[in-house]
């Protein structure tokens, strides 16, 4: 007999064995509970160019600070703005790091030599605000955001790139990642519109097209400029943590998982604070929970700046608070070389926090490749010469100018004008305007490279024996309406006008803030008089953001909307106008009716009272529609597309999987195109509410007439994570609505269900 002490443990040994291999591990975690976002991984696509291993980079690091003095140290951690008194000695003393906006490859050429002569033999950052190109222009970041394509926002990307290392730059102040819902805001120009799926694959685009065309980039400006109230620039926002984290900061996060190495704080405030003097987001978020190792640049002034913010009473305040708060190098202020010294001296900065800003940046520069000669050289003035505006570099742009247009509005087909009528009236200052063209932030972007609209215009329907005449009607902002009466006898004359109105180059970008979002000024009026001549009228939009459009709306049979299309743009709109192109734009924010709907974004949550026509208590205004004049993801082309047979890999899914969305497009029209298929999803009930819409993806197809493709998009189910109020990413079992087609109103639908292992 065995002992019952044997058969306890017999039994003990037999119920275990029989238990499944998983009761052994640990229990698996609920893959519904909320987690922490974590660090980023870049992907071993850190742009790097040293050819070091990282331990080596550390190492050399080592050996540079230990020959270091604290004003060696504070130097590295000073940037400016170069003009022509400009001391050297600032450069052969060691006493600034980086230098923005140096005028000729010489002068850089110069400048570095006398860097790598100095002591310590520390290279220069050159720099440069290179948003959409530098001397050739691609349309502007918005109207590069509305080619929906990241293709073509990487080869924007890619051939600035080209061009400003061409010319000694290492690192540009872009891309500029801030997430837009108000357009009175003029920044909006600057940055990919409303949308944070749009604007992480415009991140990663172009810090990508940047690096690979040798540029480094700069995500900016971290975070929350991009919701300031009521969209006055420079002005204060307020975004709640689950907000800043579902919608601001995705866009920075794709940029650092593609490498980008440098980051602008924001001079703007956020809930209160000013970024700049921000631990909370520069250190604790960016650098602690993130694990970006980097450099955080301040914005222009922005050190400065903390006194009229009213947070410091003197510049060694504003300097203390910038440098705890994470701010490595302080851009234009000229306080941290002013200050530093004796704040490290007093204890109120401790010298690690320099020394853990000095070591960002000497590894930025060696990332960037600078102290090697052979990865980086010193530029050769005679070489820059010839490496800008090449054949190849313009042929690449001008493919940008084509697909950033949209087609708005083409009543009885009007365009493309495949025989162009005898006479055509162009009216519009902008219709022979360079700098309209190439947009605001224009770099070193040279108007003599420009083809005007016009002109191209003009040679284009010679060719059919059409006659084109001009008539500015007004100057491009139109304040002064002398020439109406011209612009309309003109008119009077000509089978169709082609009006070329919107904002001028200047009214757009920084400190353009408009309460107003018609026709600037008097264009309006030029445009009613226009239309009085009952002549058709083709309306083409230069713009710096969505505009209000209603009232142009009935004046013309059609409407390009082409933001400022870049240095090629002028070719570029010809080539749609007259059907070389079939346009394939997208609206990258919604076209609001009136300025009182904003700020607005598609992805509005549901509420308890759906807006409907006949209820006097639901969500709506007693003046106007909700709706938007035009849904974000609207644009026409010269065909039409039908959606068929949406199929979902999967009825069911779970954390961590991915669902595959297939759908049929068929090219129903008569011409070529291209269609850019989108993917919304509605998480349908959550534990916060969820957007009724939200893009998830993104194709882009070519179909002959009567062509029929299958286009599939993944889904991974994590990307439906939302944050909530610790900006944990959180997800709930239930059903998700997708819908696939061609603008946020998609209709073509299916749905899956996530479910619990
Ligand atoms: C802008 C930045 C820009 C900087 C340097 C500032 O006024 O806010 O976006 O990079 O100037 O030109």
């Amino acid at each position: 007999m065995r002992s019952p002490l044997r058969r306890l443990a017999g039994a003990l040994l037999a119920a275990l064995l029989m238990l499944p291999l998983g009761s052994y591990a640990a229990p698996a975690a609920d893959p519904y509970a909320p987690r922490p976002e974590g660090a980023i991984v870049a992907g071993g696509r850190i742009h790097d160019r040293s050819g070091l291993d990282a331990a080596e980079i550390e190492r050399r690091i080592d050996a540079l600070m230990a020959r270091m003095t604290l004003d060696d140290k504070i130097g590295q951690m000073v940037a400016d703005g170069w003009d022509t008194d400009f001391d050297d000695r600032r450069v052969s003393e060691g006493h600034i790091g980086l230098l923005s906006g140096v005028e000729t490859p010489a002068e850089t050429a110069r400048l570095q030599t006398l860097a790598r002569r100095s002591r310590l033999g520390i290279p220069l950052i050159f720099a440069r605000d290179a948003l959409h190109g530098y001397r050739t222009l691609a349309p502007v970041p918005l109207g590069l955001a509305a080619s929906f394509d990241p293709e073509i926002i990487a080869a924007a990307g890619r051939f600035t790139g080209r061009e400003a290392t061409g010319q000694g730059m290492h690192l540009t102040f872009s891309p500029m990642v801030d997430l837009t819902r108000d357009p009175r805001w003029g920044r909006v120009v600057e940055g990919p519109g409303e949308d944070p799926h749009l604007a992480r694959l415009f991140a990663r685009a172009m810090v990508d097209g940047l690096a690979e065309g040798g540029l480094q980039a700069t995500l900016k400006h971290f975070v929350g400029y991009g919701a300031v109230r009521a969209g006055r620039d420079y002005a204060e926002a307020e975004i709640s943590v689950s907000t800043l984290h579902d919608l601001h900061l995705p866009p920075f996060r794709a940029g650092l998982e593609a490498g980008a190495q440098v980051v602008m704080a924001s001079f703007s405030v956020l809930n209160g604070v000013p970024v700049t003097a921000d631990r909370r987001l520069l250190t604790k978020l960016l650098r602690d929970a993130w694990g970006f190792d980097g450099v955080v640049i301040s914005d222009w002034d922005a050190v400065r700046e903390l006194m009229p913010h009213g947070v410091a009473g003197t510049p060694a305040e504003a300097v203390e608070k910038a440098v705890t708060a994470g701010v490595d190098v302080d851009l234009a202020s000229g306080l941290y070389a002013k200050e530093l010294p004796g704040l490290v001296a007093s204890g109120r900065v401790p010298v690690a926090r320099v020394d853990e800003a000095v070591r960002r940046i000497l590894r930025v520069k060696f990332r960037f490749g600078l102290f090697d000669e052979t990865v980086t050289p010193i530029v050769d003035p005679k070489v820059a010469a010839g490496a800008a505006a090449t054949p190849e570099i313009r042929a690449a742009a001008l493919e940008t100018s084509r697909r950033s247009i949209i087609l708005l509005k083409n009543d009885r087909d009007l365009l493309p004008l495949v025989r162009p009528p005898k006479r055509i009236a162009v009216i519009g200052a902008a219709a022979r305007d360079a700098a309209d063209l190439m947009g605001s932030w224009g770099a070193k972007g040279e108007e003599k490279d420009v083809p005007l609209f016009f002109d191209e215009l003009r040679a284009l329907v010679a060719r059919f024996g059409a006659e084109v005449r001009f008539a500015p009607g007004c100057d491009d902002a139109c304040v002064k309406t002398g020439g109406f009466g011209r612009a309309v006898r003109t008119a009077e004359q000509a089978d169709l006008i082609v009006a070329v109105l919107g904002e001028p180059w200047y009214l757009t970008a920084e400190s353009t803030s408009r309460t107003r979002l018609g026709l600037p000024n008097r264009q309006q009026a030029l445009l009613d008089r226009l239309a009085a001549t009952g002549k058709p009228i083709v309306l083409v939009v230069l713009a710096g953001r969505p505009m209000v459009m209603g009232e142009a709306w009935p004046k013309a049979r059609a409407i390009l909307y082409a933001f400022s299309p870049g240095t090629m743009g002028g070719r570029a709109l010809v080539d749609v106008i007259t059907g070389a192109v079939n346009p394939s734009g997208r609206l990258p924010m919604s076209l609001p009716r009136a300025v009182g709907q904003l700020p607005f974004s598609y992805d509005m949550l549901p509420t308890g009272r759906p807006p409907k026509p006949d209820d006097d208590l639901s969500a709506r205004y007693v003046d106007e529609e909700v709706t938007p004049f035009l849904p974000f993801g609207h644009g026409l082309s010269y065909t039409r597309f039908a959606y068929s047979d949406l199929v979902l890999s999967t009825p069911t899914a779970r954390p961590g999987d991915t669902v595959g969305v297939s759908v049929t497009v068929r090219n129903v029209g008569a011409r070529a195109g291209r269609e850019i298929v989108q993917l919304y999803v509605h998480d349908v009930v959550a534990a916060r509410s969820r957007p009724l819409r939200q893009l998830k993806g993104l194709a882009r197809v070519d179909l002959a007439p009567g062509e029929a493709k299958r286009v599939r998009i993944d889904l991974p189910v994590d990307d439906l994570a939302y944050a909530d109020d610790d900006g944990r990413w959180a997800l709930d079992p239930g059903r998700v609505d997708v819908f696939v087609g061609g603008s946020s109103t998609a209709t073509t639908s299916a749905s899956f269900e996530l479910v619990r292992p």
